[in-house]
């Protein structure tokens, strides 16, 4: 036997006890007389001692080991003189009488600490040695740990956890895919699932009727902090089944892991529209922890001769409570946060509301205080409150005002970490306008299905952008950690569909024959939602990236900085896959 007990668990209970550990060695102590080593373990660290006295041949030994060498030690439990009441095991010690070293390490590139010397990429170079640091083992048990309490969840629910191909055909919708060639069939390639999504309608056409997944997904998009090329969702589809049925379930579901994880109860989630989401908080995936909704202030705003907001679509504004006080070179920092090129505002107006009454504003030449009351009515705000207005083309500025509104949040503490304030916002409209292709894209995906009420409006082109979807997104603290909608089960409206986003009947014959043909054949009404896995535990975990929650991340550029991929191939591979390659430009 290796161990009798992992090195997270003898207390002053286990007294006198002889027992066997293994670990790592992370830290040892040489004071002449005696060496302290303090063992690791997943479950923890236990303190041994080596005395001179007793075991001077176990002490020599013991000076020599370097750190991360792997241990195994016999010994007793004894009482510590000095305790650490800030580990578990703090009260205890063992007192060594066999050590083997079960093997040797070289010095790691790291401290593997809580708080680690080594940067970002020589983490992810040496993940391996990364997993063994408390922060990111804590992590990964709380992914296990929400990934056990959705199963158990949706099992207890009659829904099945079904498993879908991960070698499937490539659309061309969406974001781009992943693709891989095929060796039995030269020049055909299959794609790798960007998410379950037709697999999961064709389940329902199988009466399995209630569908679950933990779900690999594969996206070749742009990272960022929230997004990783592959991640996992909880992908879920129920039949016979209308929106108020999913969304009851899928609250059902976050108040279940909200209130096992964070010990949070809640009543309803607020539901929001899209249009609301937008007009209030300029996002379509609000951070409710805090208030500062957008006041549009157009009628105070204009015709009072400053042709900056008189020339404008709209001019909108928040109300910063208590910020009147910021001083030139606040503002300056916030006018210079929305002229950044990734915001893009042309500038920013501030009106102080000051304590005595009065006010002061960028803007004094053109509106006197009568003016500027007008302004603080409309924006609720008191003696003591700053303004922030912005102004230019609608849609423009009401996310340029948005991430001036985060960035508030942020500053004044609105936004803690350990609250989480889900909502849900309904009524996405359906298709989406792109400039470059001068055509409509399916804005969640192309089977979604139109509104009820707005169904008429698929034969009226004119109106294709106003057409609302059937279609809802759950967020949380300002991230999309969820989207679905119900589907399409109709052939006809299915056409309509293509038909509005430009696909010719054969195309979309070509690209979605097999689940439009799957729909000749009896489809029910169906419906889903997946959640983003990964999402989900970054902000349960309260972290801000979701790398951190997943074993073996890539890094920004999509690399897998330990095992070198992606990697050239041999040309033996190329051939045999039938692909030759282009000489690359540098
Ligand atoms: P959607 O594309 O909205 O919907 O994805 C669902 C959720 O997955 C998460 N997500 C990601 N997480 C990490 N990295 C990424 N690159 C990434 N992309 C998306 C988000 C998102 O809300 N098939 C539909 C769902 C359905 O209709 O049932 C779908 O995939 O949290």
């Amino acid at each position: 036997m290796y161990r009798t007990n992992t090195c997270g668990e003898l207390t002053l209970k286990n007294l006198g006890q002889s027992v066997t550990l293994c670990g790592w060695l992370q830290r040892s102590r040489d004071l002449g007389g005696m060496t302290f080593i303090d063992l690791r373990d997943r479950y923890g660290v236990t303190q041994l001692v080596f005395n001179m006295d007793s075991r001077p041949d176990l002490c020599e030994q013991a000076r020599k080991l370097g750190r991360e060498y792997v241990l195994q030690v016999k010994g007793v439990v004894a009482e510590r003189s000095s305790k650490n009441p800030k580990m578990p095991t703090g009260d205890i010690e063992i007192l060594v009488d066999e050590l083997s070293v079960l093997n040797a390490a070289k010095v790691p590139p790291f401290t593997i600490e809580d708080h680690s010397d080594g940067g970002d990429d020589l983490r992810m170079k040496y993940r391996y040695l990364d997993l063994r640091r408390n922060p990111v083992r804590r992590n990964l048990e709380l992914r296990h740990r929400l990934a056990m309490l959705v199963r158990n969840y949706l099992s207890d629910l009659n829904f099945l956890e079904i498993e879908t191909p991960c070698l499937i055909k490539s659309t061309p919708e969406g974001a781009r895919d992943f693709v891989v060639p095929s060796r039995m069939n030269p020049g055909q390639f299959y794609a790798l699932p960007q998410s379950p999504q037709q697999y999961k309608q064709l389940l329902m056409v199988g009466g399995m009727d209630r569908y679950f997944q933990l779900a690999r997904c594969f996206r070749d998009e742009d990272l960022r902090a929230d997004r990783q090329p592959e991640f996992t969702q909880i992908d879920c589809e129920m039949a016979f089944v209308e929106q108020e049925d999913v969304l009851q379930t899928f609250e059902g579901l976050m108040k279940h892991l909200l209130k096992e994880v964070k010990g949070v109860t809640y009543d309803a989630f607020p539901r929001i529209t899209w249009n609301d989401a937008m007009k209030y908080y300029g996002s379509d995936k609000p951070d409710i922890r805090f208030g500062m909704r957008f006041v549009e202030l157009d009628d105070v705003a204009k015709g009072k001769g400053f042709a900056v907001f008189d020339d404008a679509q709209l001019v909108v504004g928040i109300c910063a409570e208590g910020c009147a006080d910021y001083t030139r070179k606040q503002l300056d920092e916030l006018t210079d946060f929305v002229k950044r090129p990734q915001i893009g505002a042309k500038g920013l107006v501030y009106i102080k509301c000051n304590a005595d009454g009065t006010f002061k504003s960028s803007v004094d030449k053109f509106f006197t205080a009568e003016d500027l009351r007008a302004f603080a009515e409309k924006c609720q705000a008191k003696a003591g409150d700053l303004m922030l207005v912005l102004c230019g083309e609608a849609m423009k500025t009401r996310k340029q005002l948005s991430e001036l509104r985060l960035e508030m949040g942020s500053r004044l503490g609105l936004r803690p970490s350990n609250v989480f304030a889900p909502l849900w916002v309904i009524d996405f409209p359906l298709l989406e306008w792109d400039e470059e292709t001068q055509r409509y894209y399916a804005m969640h995906h192309p089977f979604t299905a139109p509104h009820p009420e707005d169904l008429p409006l698929l034969d009226q082109p004119e109106r294709w952008g106003d057409i609302r979807a059937n279609a809802y997104d759950i967020v949380l603290n300002g991230n999309e950690i969820g989207g679905g909608s119900i589907r399409i089960h109709n052939r006809e409206v299915q056409n309509k569909m293509f038909h509005t986003l430009g696909f010719t009947d054969e195309q979309a014959q070509a690209q979605f024959g097999f689940l439009m043909g799957a729909f000749e054949y009896g489809a029910p009404p169906h419906a889903g939602l997946a959640f983003g896995f990964d999402r989900l535990c970054s902000i349960l975990g309260e972290a801000d990236s979701i790398r951190d929650f997943i074993a073996f991340p890539k890094n920004n550029a999509g690399r897998d900085m330990m095992a070198e991929a992606p990697s050239e191939i041999s040309k033996e591979q190329l051939d045999e896959l039938a692909i030759r390659l282009v000489p690359q430009e540098k």
